[in-house]
């Protein structure tokens, strides 16, 4: 008895591992031109969105500087490759949910 439920448990584990996995930019990502420089986990030109999430996590008022980061551009925090502005193509409500998506992540 106590075997299956271990064996229960590790079923659950593996499909939390694979739904974590499967995450994919969302279409708003695909639309705004992020998934150009980005993905959801591992550096491309700029880096993982995952990566993103971990290093910002917990922080008070982040959402607001990392939107503005996102609209006007820059370089200097993960390295020398500059982010473009994505404003005004993507619009600020559009910046803001990508950001909350972002740092939504874990
Ligand atoms: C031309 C390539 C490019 C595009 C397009 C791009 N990014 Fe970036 N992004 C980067 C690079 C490079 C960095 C790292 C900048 C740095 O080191 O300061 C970055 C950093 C970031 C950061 C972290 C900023 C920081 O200061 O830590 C966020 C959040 C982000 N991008 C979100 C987005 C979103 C959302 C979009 C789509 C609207 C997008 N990016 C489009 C290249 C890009």
């Amino acid at each position: 008895m106590k075997s299956i439920v271990v064996s229960m448990i590790a079923a659950a584990g593996l499909m939390a591992a694979s739904f974590a996995m499967a995450v994919d930019m969302p279409d708003l990502a695909k639309k705004s031109g992020c998934i150009a420089c980005h993905k959801i986990e591992g550096k491309l030109v700029g880096p993982g969105w995952t990566d993103i999430a971990k290093k910002y996590k917990g922080q008070a008022g982040i959402e607001a500087k990392l939107e503005a980061k996102v609209a006007k551009g820059g370089a200097g925090v993960w390295g020398p490759v500059p982010m473009i502005p994505n404003s005004p193509k993507v619009s600020a409500a559009d910046i803001k949910t990508l950001v909350t998506f972002i740092m939504g992540l874990k």
